[in-house]
């Protein structure tokens, strides 16, 4: 388990007034599932559990690569709500190396995370700062004209389906018997 240089902290609000949550990790492993935890907790006290996936699926990567290829001892990650249905996520480390998005060879076991990113995030993006970089995304729910077509529950027509069918032939079969009886009875 990672130590934490610094304690979680609910009660933030940024200069902006937007809902914020950091945590300082340790340059280590074990810290990108600290990492993907503060993001989790962050989706469900903002109630954004329909981000959340992607949300903490961003978190990890950009987590991973502060472990993987930055420098020094710590990164920092922070979780700001934009209003109630989009969070943007930022990585602070001490590498000023920025990353690249690469396009990764079919046979080449690394280099999709941040196309992973570049994938499920509105947009993305990095700043270098005096002491390290920052590499930021921003997540969103989809809005009310992007959602898929409702399905509708059955477009088979009432005629089609194997019910009526069913019931059809069933009419049929008492007819004809009936009609036989009839001619016999006769
Ligand atoms: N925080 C960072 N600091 C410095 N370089 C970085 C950072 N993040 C990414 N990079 C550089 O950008 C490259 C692409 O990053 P990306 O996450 O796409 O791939 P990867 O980390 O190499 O592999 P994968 O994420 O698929 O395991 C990295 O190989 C690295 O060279
Ligand atoms: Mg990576």
């Amino acid at each position: 388990m990672a130590t934490r240089a610094k304690a979680r902290d609910w009660a933030y609000e940024d200069e902006a007034g937007r809902r914020m949550a950091t945590e300082c990790f340790d340059r280590v492993p074990e810290s990108v599932a600290e990492a993907r935890q503060l993001a989790t907790e962050a989706m469900a006290k903002w109630q954004m559990e329909a981000i959340a996936d992607r949300a903490e699926l961003v978190t990890s990567e950009l987590a991973t690569n502060a472990v993987l290829h930055a420098r020094r001892a710590a990164f920092r990650v922070t979780l700001r709500g934009l209003g109630d249905h989009a969070v943007r996520i930022e990585v602070y480390d001490f590498s000023r190396t920025m990353p690249a998005l690469f396009v990764a060879g079919a046979h080449q076991v690394h280099g999709r995370g941040l196309a992973l990113v570049d994938a499920v995030s509105q947009c993305w993006g990095t700043d270098r700062l005096p002491w390290g970089k920052r590499v930021w995304a921003h997540v969103e729910a989809p809005t009310a004209y992007e959602s898929p077509v409702p399905v509708q529950p059955d477009e088979t027509p009432i005629w089609a389906t194997r019910k009526s069918q069913a019931v059809y032939m069933g009419v049929v079969l008492v007819a004809m018997g009936s009609l036989a009886y009839g001619t016999r009875s006769r």
